[in-house]
This record gives structure tokens, sequence and C-alpha cells, in this order.
């Protein structure tokens, strides 16, 4: 069943999203060649507990972090820990806060120090497969819509869209129905309507689509051990179009202030 909000809770999401927007960007302002990921982490659960909320993934079925932080082939799900972070990777630090009973999610990835060319266009066309898909979300489209416009950009670069894991109704729960694959068919799926909140989060991987999973049973790998990006942003259906109630505004002012990292 897919939950409708009404206008208060769709505040009420859009709070635990700012309040995760400003961690993201406390984490970009201290990503930088030799921190390890868990020290990212321990300081996303401080963060949380400071400001009254939850992590959201923390114990999720047993997940055992805040944070998933993915380093390259990584396309989602690294468990934060031991690793340093390297000039020349690619990371995804993906969060989730409840916060007075709402939940938020969303996910950025940076270039640590110098990336090729490939990777670059990797980032910058994963991010701009978000907008695509989050340009389709006004009511009467379709989920198929979304999942449609993403792919079929992505694919324009010969890149390709894992197909496992989706997107997602987010509120109440940190997932809700609908599922938002990141692949499509025109005018097919479940019809948007004012009220539902969705995550959309592309996972685009530069070589084969095919993952795997590590035995730790989280940590998602691309099969080809190519790189992966993932960005994501929490929407609410409003009569015109998407409401974006996350954001990345305090990632790119914590960028213009950190030489380490960059991002499309
Ligand atoms: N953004 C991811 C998702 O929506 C993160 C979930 S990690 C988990 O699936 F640990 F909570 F599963
Ligand atoms: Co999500």
């Amino acid at each position: 069943m897919i939950i409708i909000k009404s206008d208060e809770e769709i505040e009420l999401i859009r709070k635990s999203n700012i309040i995760l927007g400003q961690l993201h960007g406390q984490l970009a302002k201290i990503l930088k060649p030799g921190i390890k990921t868990k020290e990212l982490d321990k300081l996303a659960y401080d963060f949380i507990l400071d400001h009254g909320g939850k992590p959201s993934f923390l114990k999720y079925r047993g997940y055992p972090a805040t944070l998933c932080i993915s380093v390259n082939d990584v396309v989602i799900h690294g468990i934060p820990g031991e690793y340093e972070v390297k000039e020349g990777d690619i990371v995804s630090i993906d969060c989730g806060i409840e916060l007075n009973g709402y939940h938020s999610d969303s996910a950025f990835t940076y270039a640590v120090g110098e990336v090729p060319g490939d990777v670059w266009t990797l980032l910058k066309v994963t991010k701009e497969a978000l907008f695509r898909g989050i340009e389709q979300v006004k009511p009467g489209n379709r989920i198929g819509d979304i999942g449609y416009a993403i792919e079929s950009y992505v694919k324009k670069f010969g890149f390709s869209v894992v197909r496992e894991m989706t997107g997602h109704g987010v509120g109440r729960y940190l997932h809700e129905e609908p599922a938002v694959p990141n692949y499509g068919i025109r005018g097919y799926g479940k019809r948007l309507k004012k009220g539902m909140t969705l995550a959309i989060e592309p996972m685009v991987n530069m070589g084969t689509h095919k993952i795997y999973i590590e035995k730790d049973g989280w940590t998602v790998r691309t099969a080809d051990g190519k790189p992966a990006a993932h960005y994501e942003l929490s929407v609410a259906v409003d009569e015109k179009g998407a409401d974006i109630l996350s954001t990345f505004d305090y990632i790119y002012e914590a960028i213009k202030h950190n030489d380490s990292i960059s991002a499309p």
C-alpha cells in the first residue's frame, strides 16, 4: 500500500531532510585522503543524536552502521570501517535520519583528488539521471516514466543501471511502497499522486549492470570491478511536480572550502 502524506507530514519529512543535508555538509568538510570511513560514520552518529534524531540505517535488517560508504566498485551498502580514503577514489555517502517519526534518505558521490575523465563523466551522468528522473515526478505520470528517464539517459553514455536495488517510498518507514526502479517503461507502473513521497536513487555502473553481494551480506560490488556512482534525493509529489525535500546545498557549500574533493 502506498501511504499518502498530509502537508503536515511532508513538512516533517522536509525537516528530517534538512538536518540530513546539514550532516552531508559536515561530512563533506572532513572527507579527504587519509580519513577512515569509520571516522565519518562516528561523526554522523553523533550529529544525528545531537539533533534529536535516530540513524535510520543502523540496525535496519541488522545493518551495522549509520552511513553506507561505497568506494569505487562498491555500488551501495559499503560498511564503514578501517578503510582509508585515498586520492583518486570516488566515495558515495548514503544516510537516513528518523526525526519526529519521519525518515529522510539521500546520498551523494564525491571525487577525491583527481579522477580519470570517464569516472568524472560517470558522476556527472548519474547526478543528471537523478534530476531527469525527478523531472518525471508529477501527478498522473507513472513510476515507469521515472525509470525510463533515468535508464535511457544513462545508456546514451554506455553506462548501465543496477536492477536488483531500487528507489522507494519514504516517510513513516525508511522503505515504503512503491519501489522506484531505475529502469522502466513509459506509461507503466503505479500512477503518481499528490502526497506520495519517494526516494529516487540511480545506481549507475560504468561497465556491466551485474553486481554481487560480498560475504558480509551487505557490500554490493560491480561484477566487473569497474566503478559505480549513486545519488539520491527524497521528493514529494506536489500538484505541479516534484517538491525536493532533501538538499545538496550544504554539500556544495562545503566543497567550496575543501580542496581535496569535488563533484559535478
Ligand atoms: N539509501 C539506501 C536504501 O534506501 C540505504 C539503505 S541501507 C540500510 O536502500 F542499511 F538501511 F539498508
Ligand atoms: Co534509499
